[in-house]
């Protein structure tokens, strides 16, 4: 007796019997037990340039896969749909311009953006119609913007001026003090890390300082600042530049 999911049916599938199967199986909604998985290459996107969601681990006998947008199996979410022997992509309702899938499943977003970050669904769906999801998360990061250093003054007085120095930046992450900037009994730094106060300024604080924003796909530096002591000619090092790493997450 021949079994009804030979695999002389595999491939048979048209394009919509994906959709058929994509919309039974939002009722099935079976949580995956096989290690099928999802993998951002690279695995920090950078606004503008191409990033790709490997799937690895596949189960055999596929005859296509539908990408979703978010965490579930959504037709209203559906980037697109693959037959595999056909080689067909169909777009659905979410589809973004520059979205491809390749036979082997992976989803490819050319020129992301920062709306590409989400989550995005994957459902495998095999000759015998059933199907096998996973979801995987992307997060599309900017270039960070380029921070500066604010100073109550730039030049003062040893022994008797204070000066105060923030890192102004735009992004939004941690601030902490770079391995340059060692903190004495004369300085505090405020409670967010933003601003060094010095209090009195001593000639071995003259000198560059600077404030470098980070993100996982991009870093940017301010100008150096630099702070001058009157009456001092010797200038202070410029080379050695104190100040801040601001880390985005
Ligand atoms: C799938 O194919 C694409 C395009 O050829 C390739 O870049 C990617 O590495 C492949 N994915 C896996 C998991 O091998
Ligand atoms: C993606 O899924 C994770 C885990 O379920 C969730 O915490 C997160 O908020 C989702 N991200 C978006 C942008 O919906
Ligand atoms: C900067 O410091 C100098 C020398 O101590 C002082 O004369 C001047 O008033 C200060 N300027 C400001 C804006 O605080
Ligand atoms: C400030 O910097 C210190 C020392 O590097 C660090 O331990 C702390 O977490 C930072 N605080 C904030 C609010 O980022």
């Amino acid at each position: 007796m021949e079994s009804p999911s030979a695999p002389a049916h595999r491939g048979s599938i048209p394009w919509q019997g994906l959709l058929l199967a994509a919309s039974l199986l939002t009722l099935w909604s079976l949580p995956t037990t096989a290690q099928l998985t999802i993998e951002s290459v690279p695995p920090n996107a950078a606004e503008g340039k191409d990033v790709l969601l490997r799937v690895h681990n596949l189960p055999g006998f596929l005859g296509g896969y539908v990408w979703f947008k978010g965490q579930s199996v959504d037709s209203d979410l559906q980037i697109a749909s693959y037959v595999i022997d056909a080689q067909e992509i169909h777009p659905g309702p979410a589809y973004s311009q520059g979205a491809t899938i390749y036979p082997n499943g992976s989803l490819l977003l050319k020129k992301a953006t920062l709306k590409d970050t989400g989550n995005y669904t994957l459902l495998a769906i095999k000759g015998n119609f059933q199907g096998e999801i996973v979801t995987g998360q992307l997060r599309v990061y900017q270039p960070v913007g380029k921070p500066s250093i604010r100073a109550s003054n730039a030049t003062v007085t040893e022994h008797k001026d204070t000066v105060v120095l923030t890192c102004l930046t735009n992004e939004h992450g941690d601030l902490y003090p770079n391995q340059n900037l060692l903190l004495t009994d004369r300085m505090k730094l405020s409670r967010d890390n933003s601003t060094l106060t010095i209090d009195p300024v001593r000639r071995e604080d003259a000198g560059g300082y600077q404030c470098e924003v980070f993100n996982p796909v991009s870093s940017s530096k301010s100008d150096p600042f630099r702070l001058n002591l009157h009456h001092l000619h010797s200038g202070g090092n410029t080379d050695f530049l104190r100040g801040w790493a601001v880390v985005v997450k």
